[in-house]
């Protein structure tokens, strides 16, 4: 282990040498225009979050007034990709925030953002990968009455959140004489083969990525709209009163904020497709807000909707959606809701090992991981082929086999911390660098900035502090890596 200079470990490179250095050499193929990015940044967020997480939280903290956190998540969100889109459009090469870090704070800072943006696009791919499979089998066994075998649906380990400690998973299934035995979890099957299918799909170049992307998320758009068309006929607005839930009022709009920010993780990967964009100066920010607007737009509509047609306090926390549809006999559109999950989650998983990718080649080019495997580009192709098998194999061995329910907890607040960067990063850069080209301006860059640091540090204020005590240990971790190989990489560089 070596122990770097000061100079070396705060060394910056400036804007310009950023993008000389990603415009030489082999190069990512310029195929994206605006309207695949903001698709790009919606099918990344829409997930497990909105039909998953929004049952708990109209529950337990915020009832009706549920629909008010997703603003309020959304507005810390605005602030953060107002500063991202002013950056993008001044760095418009693949590392986002881990980039937008070297300009500025130095190489260990970018090195620490690079390590928690692993949490944002692969710790997340696998934890929603695990969720695409555990809604599969309810869908197959509701179709098909066929159940996959319970030992291929689960890690044989997690972590128990209550007791903080590592159990083995115990899966329960039926013998032929009906006798019902316990045994030890395999392996979550379904969780890694729809990894392989994505990264499949990936390998084929970004363009086809795009395409997938955007076929998928249009059939999700469709049935959240049937969705809500139907739901709309079976809202009572009496559910809706009293707004705010009785024992928690305003208190509970910011922890259920807190509680469903992991819906929102996502739109800002549009950043990692700024080589791959056509004019990224402009379609990056494009794709940035534009992508957070839908997002929010179909989240408030979707609670709205949620909470009008059944009484928060009856909301089921596991499926809310689907229970609420089967509650109003709608059995039809309650299965409909699985295939929107599993469309969802699909995209979700394809855009974190794509942006996944894109992070470590800005980070190979940089010398901090190995150049001949994150920093190849297949010449066909075009795209990062060799780092892209290896993260999707990756991602698809954690979704099998890892207890990821500890980190999945991790990656809201490390994503929290990552907003914060960035609010601080546009200013420092406006300040140091006033003449640089800038196609997007964050307007009142100050008030906007201060506002995104205040509102994202304060859901992070939110969170329990053993997710403070985990994100201090994963950024240990890092920096351990940063000492034992890849500070001595880069001085080569
Ligand atoms: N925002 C993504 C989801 O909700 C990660 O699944």
């Amino acid at each position: 282990m070596i122990f770097p200079s000061r100079a070396r470990m705060f060394a910056r490179k400036s804007i310009e040498r950023l993008v000389v250095e990603a415009e030489g050499g082999s190069r990512l193929r310029r195929e994206l225009g605006a309207r695949a990015l903001v698709f790009l940044g919606t099918g990344a967020t829409i997930g497990a979050g909105i039909y998953v997480l929004a049952g708990k939280a109209a529950r337990e903290d915020a009832g009706p007034a549920l629909m008010l956190s997703f603003i309020l998540a959304a507005i810390g969100c605005a602030f953060a990709a107002l500063c991202f889109s002013e950056l993008a459009s001044m760095v418009p090469v693949s590392g986002s925030v881990y980039t937008y870090a070297y300009a500025t704070l130095g190489e260990l800072p970018a090195w620490g953002v690079g390590w928690l943006l692993i949490l944002e696009y692969s710790v997340s791919a696998a934890a929603v990968a695990q969720g695409w499979s555990s809604y599969f089998n309810e869908l197959l066994k509701s179709a098909t009455g066929f159940s996959i075998d319970p030992r291929l649906l689960s890690a044989p380990w997690d972590f128990d959140y209550a007791t903080s400690g590592f159990v083995a998973v115990e899966a329960k299934r039926r013998l032929v004489d009906g006798t019902m035995i316990s045994s030890s979890a395999w392996l979550n099957l379904p969780a890694f083969i729809i990894t392989a299918i994505v990264t499949a799909v990936i390998v084929r170049g970004i363009r086809e990525s795009a395409r997938f992307n955007g076929a998928i998320l249009i059939l999700n758009f469709l049935i959240i709209a049937l969705v809500v068309c139907l739901g709309v006929f079976a809202i009572d607005p009496r559910n809706w009163r009293p707004f705010f839930h009785p024992e928690r009022g305003w208190g509970g709009v910011a922890s259920g904020a807190s509680y469903i920010f992991f819906a929102y993780v996502g739109f800002d990967a549009t950043a990692t497709y700024a080589e791959e964009a056509r004019n990224p100066r402009r379609d990056v920010p494009i794709g940035i807000i534009g992508s957070l607007i839908i997002c929010t737009l179909i989240y408030v509509v979707m609670t709205g909707v949620l909470t009008g047609m059944v009484p928060s306090s009856r909301i089921d926390v596991d499926a809310p959606f689907a229970a609420a549809f089967r509650a109003h006999g709608l059995n039809r559109a309650s299965s409909l809701i699985a295939v929107g999950v599993l469309a969802a989650t699909t995209n979700v998983v394809l855009v974190g090992i794509l942006s996944q990718a894109r992070i470590f080649l800005a980070m190979a080019r940089d010398g901090l991981l190995p150049s001949s495997i994150f920093g190849a580009i297949h010449p066909k192709t075009q795209i990062p082929l060799r780092s892209t098998l290896l993260i999707g194999l990756f991602v698809g061995a954690a979704a099998a086999l890892a207890p990821l329910g500890l980190l999945a907890k991790l990656v809201d607040i490390g994503v929290l911390f990552l907003f914060v960067v960035v609010c601080v990063v546009v200013w420092i850069l406006r300040i140091a660098q006033p003449e640089a080209r800038r196609s997007f301006r964050t307007p009142f860059l100050p008030v906007v900035a201060t506002c995104g640091i205040l509102i994202n540090g304060y859901l992070m204020f939110s969170l329990d502090v053993r997710l403070w005590i985990g994100l201090g240990v994963w950024l240990a971790i890092g920096f351990l890596i940063y000492l034992a190989g890849a500070a001595r990489r880069s001085e080569s560089v």
